[in-house]
């Protein structure tokens, strides 16, 4: 099969774990060249061999993407590596971890703390990983794609104040930078996952009940997989979404297109 990505070159964030991880692998398995960046460098450079070791081509490398020099430096390094870039996908992503006993933090609870480190990495990231690649695109003169994970909390009241609105603030972002950029044949698209079983809530996302109670809460009556965002990801990142821009796309079993009818009984 001829990859989707064949040749070109991918930056991935939050790559060393949950979605990221299994962009990188699903990126390369189609022929992309990666860089797989993560705050954790183990965690990137396990990513990295694991893509090797399926036959694909990654590098790691550690880079908060809360530091703009960082992500500049990561994506000079897949340009020395590989000679330009084509697609950043900024995937890195926290939300405020619940204190014990304590489900999502209310908002009167919530410290400036909490807002200062979720929007540092879910807002702050996305728009040096976004001005990082615009940067390269426009010294390429080829177009580029973005992509950016937000979540279906950018969509609907979901995950509390702090995620909620900072997932806001990523798909008005896409929409708004979609346009400023069209002209220049760069897309910008997000995927907006619901409920994933990843390393996102450690412990409790991962526990069989909450496992259950994800699924329950989506239409389609299972949780997200972490492959289920890297598909999206895969076609907003490839020519089969070459006229797509400025779309925020559900990966959400339904949730968030409206509420189920009540079962009969
Ligand atoms: N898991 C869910 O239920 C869920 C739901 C909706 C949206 N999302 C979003 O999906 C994306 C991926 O999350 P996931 O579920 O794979 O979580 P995850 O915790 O498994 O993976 C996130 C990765 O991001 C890395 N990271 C954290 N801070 C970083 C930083 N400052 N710089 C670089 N890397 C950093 C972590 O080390 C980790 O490897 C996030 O944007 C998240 O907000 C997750």
């Amino acid at each position: 099969m001829h990859g989707l990505l064949e040749g070109k070159v991918a930056v991935i964030t939050g790559a060393g774990s949950g979605v990221g991880r299994a962009a990188s692998l699903l990126f390369a398995a189609h022929g992309a060249n990666v860089l797989a960046a993560d705050i954790n460098a183990d965690a990137a450079n396990e990513t990295a061999e694991m893509v090797q070791a399926a036959g694909g081509t990654a590098i790691g490398r550690g880079c908060d993407v809360g530091n703009a020099d960082a992500v500049a430096q990561v994506i000079a390094d897949a340009v020395a590596a590989f000679g330009r870039l084509d697609v950043i996908y900024n995937n890195a992503g926290i939300t405020v971890q619940p204190r014990p006993g304590e489900g999502i933090r209310r908002f009167v609870d919530t410290g400036q703390e909490d807002f200062d480190k979720v929007y540092n990495v879910n807002v702050t990231g996305v728009v040096n990983g976004c001005q990082s690649a615009i940067r390269q695109f426009e010294a390429q003169k080829s177009g580029g794609v973005i992509v950016n994970t937000a979540s279906v909390a950018g969509l609907i009241g979901y995950g509390g104040v702090v995620y909620g609105s900072s997932k806001g603030a990523v798909t008005q972002l896409t929409r708004t930078l979609a346009m400023e950029l069209a002209a220049q044949g760069i897309r910008v698209n997000s995927v907006c996952p619901a409920g994933m079983p990843t390393n996102f809530l450690p412990g409790l996302a991962q526990s069989d009940a909450a496992k259950a109670s994800m699924g329950a809460a989506h239409p389609l009556g299972r949780p997200i997989d972490p492959i289920d965002c890297a598909n999206a990801a895969l076609f907003l990142a490839s020519d089969l979404s070459s006229n797509i821009t400025g779309v925020n796309l559900p990966v959400d079993g339904g949730l968030s297109a409206g509420v189920m009818p009540r079962r009969p009984g």
